[in-house]
C-alpha cells in the first residue's frame, strides 16, 4: 500500500499516554503527536482544508500566488501542499519567530517577509497589515487568513475531532490545546461536545494575550496586550476561529514555566515535541485540582521539537531569560555579576607598592600577574603578601615577580561548582576561565559565596 503523495500522509496521528510527566495526577493523559505530519505539525490539516476550500469556491486558481502572515507551521502545511498542487507562496512573519521555522519554510521554496513582532496588528508593518497588503498588490493571489478563514477549524471538526473520539473510545473527559487561531481548539471541541457534552474543553492562554480576560469577563482589554516569549498560542486580537462558547476554561501559563516544560517533555517521555506543548502540560499540571481518577485528559502537540532548538533546547538562550531553575551553577555563571568587567593584572616587572595600590583601588583581594607577552605567570594574594611585607618591609620596592606564587589555574567554561570550589583553596584563592569569546576572567571565593547564597 502506498500513498499517492505526501498530502495523503496528513493526520491519523497516535495518541500516546505520558507516564512521568504525569505521576502526580489522578488522572490518564493521552497526547496527539502531531509531529507526524508531514510538515511535523497539526497545521498541515487545516491548511490543506483551506486551500481546498479555496478551490473548491473558485478563489484559488492554477498558478495563483497564496499570500499568508504565518508563525510558521501553518505557512509550512500550505508551502508543501503549493508544492503539490503548483502554487507560488509568499509569508509575512514576525521576528520573534526561530529562524529555524522561517528556513524550513524557505527549502519549500516559499518566500517569506519578517517583520516587527512589537507593532498594533493595525500597523502597517504588522505582518497582518503586510500580508494584507501584498494580496493587493501580487496579481492573483489569495489569503488563506488562517484567523477568520472557517475552513480552519472545520478541518479539525473533520480529522482530529473524530480521530480522537475513536482512539479513546469515547472515553475522553477533557481536551486540552493551546489556543492561537482558535482552530485547533474549537473544531476539535465542537466534535466532541457533539459526541458529549460533558466533555470539558481547556484552552491554554499566555500572558500577555487577550483570550483569557475575554472568555471570563466579555471585555478585550488592550492592557492584557504585551509581548511574550511563547509561540504559537495567544493572541492580541480575537480570531473568527476562537467559539468562546465550545471553550470551558482558559488556563494562563508563563514564558518560563513553558519553556522549562517544553525542555523536561523529550527528557521525561521521549517526545520531541515545541513549545506550545510545554505551555500545555505546564497548564495541565496548574490545572490537576480539575481532574478525577477515571478522566481521560485529551492534550495536543502541536509541533515539533526541531524548531526550537535555537531556543527553549538551547541553554545558553534559557539561561540569557532566566529559564534555567535549579540548575547547579557551572563555572561560566561564576562570572556573571562582573563578565562586562575587563580582567584587573599586574604585570610581573611592576612594583609591589604599586600592585597594593591597584589591588586597593579595585578592592580584590588577588590579582593574576603576566608577563610582557601577556602570559599568565604567577599570582598574588593579599594574606600571602601581607606576611611576607611582615617579616620583609623592604620587598615593597621590589619587582612583583620575586613575591609571587603559582599562576591560577584555568578552568573548563562548563566545569561543575565543585570542581571550582575544589581549586579554592587558602594557597590558591582563585581560578580563571576564558569565556566562548575568548575573554579571561577570574573566579574567587566570593563568586562561589554568592551563587550559593
Ligand atoms: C506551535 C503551535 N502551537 C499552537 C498553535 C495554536 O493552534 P490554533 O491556531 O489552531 O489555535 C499553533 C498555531 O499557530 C502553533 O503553530
Amino acid at each position: 500500500m502506498w500513498y499517492n503523495n505526501i498530502l495523503e500522509t496528513i493526520g491519523n496521528t497516535p495518541l500516546v499516554k505520558l507516564n512521568k510527566l504525569t505521576k502526580d495526577l489522578p488522572c490518564a493523559v493521552l497526547a496527539k503527536i502531531e509531529t507526524v505530519n508531514p510538515g511535523n505539525s497539526i497545521k498541515d490539516r487545516m491548511a490543506l482544508k483551506m486551500i481546498e476550500d479555496a478551490e473548491k469556491a473558485g478563489l484559488l486558481k492554477p498558478g495563483y500566488t497564496i499570500i499568508e502572515g504565518t508563525s510558521g507551521n501553518t505557512g509550512m502545511g500550505l508551502a508543501i501542499a503549493a508544492v503539490i498542487k503548483g502554487y507560488r507562496c509568499i509569508f509575512t512573519t514576525t521576528d520573534k519567530q526561530s529562524r529555524e521555522k522561517v528556513d524550513a519554510l524557505k527549502a519549500f521554496g516559499a518566500e517569506v517577509v519578517v517583520c516587527p513582532t512589537d507593532v498594533d496588528p493595525e500597523d502597517p508593518r504588522s505582518y497582518y497589515s503586510v500580508s494584507s497588503r501584498l494580496v493587493k498588490e501580487v496579481k492573483n493571489s489569495w489569503k488563506p487568513n488562517q484567523y477568520d478563514n472557517l475552513s480552519n477549524s472545520q478541518a479539525h471538526y473533520e480529522q482530529t475531532g473524530p480521530e480522537i473520539w475513536e482512539q479513546t473510545e469515547g472515553k475522553v473527559t477533557h481536551l486540552v490545546v493551546g489556543v492561537g487561531t482558535g482552530g485547533t481548539i474549537c473544531g476539535t471541541g465542537k466534535y466532541l461536545k457533539e459526541k458529549n457534552p460533558a466533555i470539558k474543553i481547556l484552552g491554554i492562554d499566555t500572558y500577555g494575550s487577550v483570550f483569557k480576560k475575554y472568555k471570563e469577563t466579555g471585555v478585550f482589554d488592550k492592557n492584557e496586550i504585551y509581548p511574550y516569549i511563547t509561540e504559537g498560542i495567544g493572541e492580541d486580537f480575537l480570531p473568527a476561529n476562537v467559539d468562546f462558547s465550545i471553550i470551558d476554561h482558559f488556563e494562563k501559563v508563563t514564558d518560563k514555566d513553558a519553556a522549562i516544560m517544553t525542555r523536561r517533555i523529550p527528557r521525561e517521555e521521549g517526545i520531541f515535541v515545541g513549545n506550545s506543548a510545554g505551555s500545555a502540560m505546564a497548564g495541565i499540571l496548574q490545572m490537576s485540582q480539575m481532574f478525577k481518577e477515571t478522566d481521560v485528559v485529551v492534550v495536543i502537540f502541536h509541533d515539533h521539537g526541531t524548531r526550537y532548538l535555537g531556543k527553549m533546547f538551547n541553554d545558553d538562550w534559557m539561561r540569557d531569560r532566566g529559564f534555567l531553575v535549579n540548575e547547579k551553577p557551572k563555572a561560566v555563571d561564576l562570572i556573571e555579576n562582573h563578565k562586562h568587567l575587563k580582567l584587573v593584572t599586574a604585570n610581573e616587572n611592576e612594583v609591589v607598592h604599586d600592585v597594593v595600590a591597584k589591588m586597593r583601588k579595585y578592592n580584590i583581594s588577588q590579582i593574576p600577574v603576566v608577563n610582557d607577552a601577556g602570559d599568565f605567570v604567577g599570582a598574588l594574594n593579599d594574606s600571602h603578601l601581607f606576611s611576607q611585607l611582615l617579616e620583609q618591609p623592604e620587598l615593597r620596592a621590589e619587582a612583583v615577580k620575586n613575591v609571587i606564587q603559582p599562576p591560577f589555574p584555568f578552568v573548563r567554561h562548563d566545569a561543575s561548582l565543585d570542581e571550582v570550589s575544589k581549586l579554592i583553596t587558602k594557597e590558591n584563592n582563585a581560578v580563571m576561565l576564558k569565556t566562548m569569546g575568548g575573554n579571561i576572567h577570574i573566579i574567587t571565593k566570593q563568586d562561589i559565596i554568592d551563587a550559593l547564597g
